[in-house]
């Protein structure tokens, strides 16, 4: 297939049914479904939002391609990394905020791409990178901060193409339980919203790390990077959420390991929160329920392991 751009190539990611995480006893009366977004261009569902935040400011004459604009935008470094691919292509200029303590492969990679690092110091807090990237927007008010936590176009590109693209993979499944991380909250929002009207018995789960009550807007410092980032973040639509699952760091990163040796799935650590928060899901039905009929568990995969190669042995 030929593309006019890398740009075109974001989407359509597949769902793979695990195959070794659950005990194969239970394999009649439950399937684990992961969409892996590493298979998008800058390997995460961040570059969905990115490209769409960009478009959307481009419409509203924020932004003008090929003029050397700069973009600044505090990041974990996964929206980063679709922003600088985005860049290449338009003509702006990339700085990124990010926590001193986030991978430093990713670091490297945004280097790579031609965006500008500055760290943020993470002992100020889960958004550190958040209130630096303010102060420099205020020292710095040419340039344009797309804001994912508070940017509609966020949750809106996966009203217009995860979900659609999982409806179209389910179309023919139930969905019982939808599992999610939450961040910025932009894809449980738009996946949940739409999951919600269309299938409408789908319970939504969002993740997250044990300490937290995001809910509550309680939050305690933690080690999965990308979740829980210290506030209730704007675009999160709360009403979508039937309940929060709480993982440790440690059931997260063994899932990701397990997730790499078993499955032959290179994702990363919020990868292995979901999928430790889906067997805690299998644990809880089957104590409790009378099965009626097999149970589909659809969970996401964000970014890859080789983003956290420092925490394999
Ligand atoms: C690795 C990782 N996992 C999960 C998330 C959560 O995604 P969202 O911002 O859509 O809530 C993020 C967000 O940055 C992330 O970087």
């Amino acid at each position: 297939m030929i593309y006019n751009s890398i740009l075109e190539t974001i989407g359509q990611t597949p769902v793979i049914k695990l195959q070794k995480i659950i005990d194969k006893s239970l394999d009649s009366k439950f399937a684990i479904y992961i969409k892996n977004e590493t298979f998008n261009p800058g390997g995460s569902h961040k570059t969905r939002i990115a490209f769409n935040m960009i478009k959307d400011a481009e419409k509203q004459g924020i932004l003008k391609p090929n003029t050397g604009q700069t973009i600044l935008e505090p990041t974990g470094g996964n929206t980063g990394m679709g922003i600088a691919i985005a860049a290449a292509i338009l003509g702006y200029n990339v700085i990124l905020v990010i926590p001193d303590n986030y991978s430093s492969q990713k670091q490297k990679s945004l280097k790579a791409l031609g965006a500008k690092i500055i760290l943020s110091d993470s002992r100020k807090g889960g958004n550190s990178h958040g209130e630096l990237a303010m102060e420099i927007q205020i020292e710095n008010p040419e340039y344009v901060m797309l804001n994912q936590g508070q940017n509609p176009a966020n949750p809106e590109i996966h009203r217009l193409t995860t979900a659609p693209e999982i409806l179209e993979d389910f179309q023919n499944e139930t969905i019982d339980y939808f599992i999610a991380s939450i961040g910025t909250g932009g894809h449980i929002t738009g996946i949940g919203e739409i999951l919600k009207k269309e299938k409408p018995k789908v319970t939504i789960i969002g993740v997250q790390p044990d300490g937290c009550e995001l809910l509550e807007n309680k939050f305690f410092p933690h080690n999965i990077q990308g979740l829980a980032v210290g506030i209730i973040p704007k675009v999160l639509n709360v009403n979508i959420i039937d309940r929060m699952i709480s993982v440790t760091f440690e059931e997260s990163l063994q899932m990701m390991k397990n997730l790499s040796v078993k499955e032959g799935l290179s994702v990363g650590i919020s990868s292995g929160a979901n999928v430790a928060a889906a067997l805690k899901v299998v644990e809880e039905v089957q104590q409790k329920k009378q099965l009626h009929h097999k149970v589909n568990i659809l969970t996401m995969a964000y970014d890859s392991a080789i983003d956290y190669l420092d925490l394999f042995d």
